[in-house]
């Protein structure tokens, strides 16, 4: 028998898996973790695809006295007004939760803060379900909000802290995945229940499922291991890394779990002051995710898909117009999955930087398209340019900007980190939404302009500022962000060494250029194309040859 198979065998015996396959795969139960924690994200998709849809219903209409063609409507409402409040109050309601989110997160896990924010999504939805009036529409709006914001704010850290770091980015995009599923699915059902009387009532009910799904799971699964370690709930860390690792990777796990919540002891426990103070760079990652977030928005992605049908209506039938959106949610779905290939293998970085250059073109030839007469021949090169948009987001500010949101703070302050994060999120979601429909009356090229600007913006700030962050601990995390600075030449980003044998790699440059390669902890130095000694998480480190 060859000596490496002979040794694959023996190590099967002793820790479980052969050598070959150690440092890869993942535990069935992870992936039940991450799916159960992105039904979170199938509520937050489910809104954003459904509530609009609601507006056009007309037993919606009759019921709050909004007008109706040719219907005479007795107390008529302002249904501009009440459209901004019911999207405007569930906006301010998640920017809440997002903030409220982290006591509970950090100080009593990420599963009890899962489960109360899907209980309060629950009440709001029942309260907008049953509503009669709009004052308990925008009551259940509110509360429904403060419940979406706590869940987008927890879950990604709960599913990005159970993942092995080696698999972590494509776990933590299930969540993205989850919630483009839930824009197609809300969007799909309003289109069934449309002409039904109670059609709306369940619409706006229509996700209580998966906020149950959320409940039961969250009660049945396991609590993130980073928050046991870092609460010295060792006995229950050992036995949850048992139903989450493989036999090889619980006790190295363990200890550097342990080992790493020793060293940040001496730091205490995170304060809000901490989020914006210079030690260990809090102020820069906040900054940064908070202005990640703010140029997801400010893409324009929310008003394209929203309001695509609209802009559609310019050039084809407003069936057509109805099918083309339908399809280019499907394709947001779909072009998700390339980043679940690809985040890992590539790094978040890469993908931000070819995914905001192509927003960028395909916002140029909207801009010139839409400047053009509206013929039949526009709006076809219109519905393409716009799912070239909507793939090149999809695969990478889409998803990557909520995994490195997810994984930029050291434990002890994830959850307000997350929290001051997914609140800039809202906070520009609101700002679009309520701003895209009268600015785009004015002129829609100088929306697209604008867009295209903000997102080539946001793009040079990733490139100048955010470090790899792909396989690597929070420690590590710690040093690249210590170590970073803007330089006008990056190096790594083509995947290829800048430099020769011998020479000193930072730990960014090595993330960039081969992110699966590098040591993932440094409890496991690496020998090979790579070494490091052990100031490596002071951030430096030799070539030993070319890779
Ligand atoms: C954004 C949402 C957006 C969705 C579209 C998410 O990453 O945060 O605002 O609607 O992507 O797929």
């Amino acid at each position: 028998m060859p000596k490496d198979k002979a040794v694959d065998i023996e190590l099967s015996l002793t820790t479980g898996r052969p050598k070959s396959q150690q440092g890869k795969g993942v535990r069935a139960l992870v992936y039940v973790l991450a799916i159960a924690a992105a039904l979170g994200g199938m509520i937050f998709g489910y809104d954003i695809g459904g509530s609009g849809g609601t507006f056009v219903m007309d037993s919606f209409k009759e019921q709050f006295h909004w007008a109706q063609d040719n219907v005479t409507v007795s107390n008529q409402r302002d249904d501009s007004l009440d459209q901004g409040m019911i999207n405007g109050l569930f906006g301010l309601g998640a920017i809440f939760g997002a903030l409220f989110g982290p006591l509970l997160a950090d100080k009593y896990g990420r599963r009890p803060c899962l489960i109360t924010a899907s209980t309060i999504f629950i009440v709001g939805a029942t309260v907008q379900a049953t509503s009669n009036d709009m004052d308990q529409m925008w009551i259940g709006r509110f509360v429904g909000g403060i419940g979406i914001g706590m869940l987008s704010m927890c879950a990604p850290i709960y599913i990005s802290e159970a993942s092995p770091e080696h698999a972590r980015g494509k776990l933590a995009t299930l969540w993205q995945l989850a919630t483009t599923i839930g824009i197609v699915v809300a969007a799909a059902a309003n289109i069934g229940l449309e002409k039904w009387e109670p059609g709306w009532r369940l619409s706006y009910a229509g996700n209580i499922p998966f906020a149950v799904g959320l409940i039961v799971s969250m009660l049945c699964l396991p609590e993130s291991p980073r928050w046991l370690a870092s609460k010295d709930k060792t006995e229950e860390l050992r036995i949850v890394l048992k139903k989450l690792r493989f036999e090889d990777e619980i006790e190295p796990e363990f200890t550097k779990l342990t080992t790493e919540v020793e060293e940040e002891r001496h730091l205490g426990a995170s304060t809000w002051a901490e989020m914006w103070s210079d030690s260990n760079r809090m102020r820069y990652r906040v900054v940064l995710g908070a202005s990640l977030q703010m140029f997801q928005q400010l893409s324009g992605i929310n008003a394209v898909m929203f309001y695509a049908p609209t802009i559609f209506t310019d050039f084809f039938s407003s069936t057509v117009s109805l099918w083309g959106n339908l399809g280019l949610q499907f394709i947001n779905v779909l072009a998700t999955f390339i980043t679940i290939y690809a985040i890992d293998k590539h790094g978040r970085v890469k993908l931000l930087l070819a995914g905001g250059s192509t927003m960028v073109v395909t916002l140029a030839v909207l801009l010139t398209l839409s400047s053009l007469d509206n013929t039949l021949g526009i709006g076809i090169a219109v519905l393409g340019v716009t799912a070239v948009f909507i793939i090149s987001f999809a695969y990478s500010w889409g998803p990557v900007v909520w995994v490195v949101c997810s994984e930029l703070m050291p434990v002890r302050a994830r959850g307000k980190g997350a929290g001051l994060t997914t609140a800039s999120n809202w906070l520009f979601t609101a700002i679009v939404g309520a701003i895209f429909p009268t600015a785009r009356a004015a002129s829609l090229p100088l929306c697209f302009a604008f867009f295209g600007i903000v997102i080539a913006v946001g793009t040079v700030v990733v490139y100048l500022y955010l470090p790899e962050t792909a396989h690597l601990s929070p420690l590590q995390v710690d040093s690249v962000f210590h170590d970073h600075t803007p330089k006008l030449h990056r190096t790594g980003l083509l995947g290829k060494p800048s430099a020769k044998a011998g020479d000193e790699v930072t730990p960014d440059e090595l993330a960039l250029e081969a992110p699966g390669r590098i040591p993932s902890s440094r409890f496991e130095r690496r020998t090979g194309d790579y070494q490091y000694d052990s100031s490596y998480l002071s951030g430096r480190g030799t070539r030993a040859s070319e890779p």
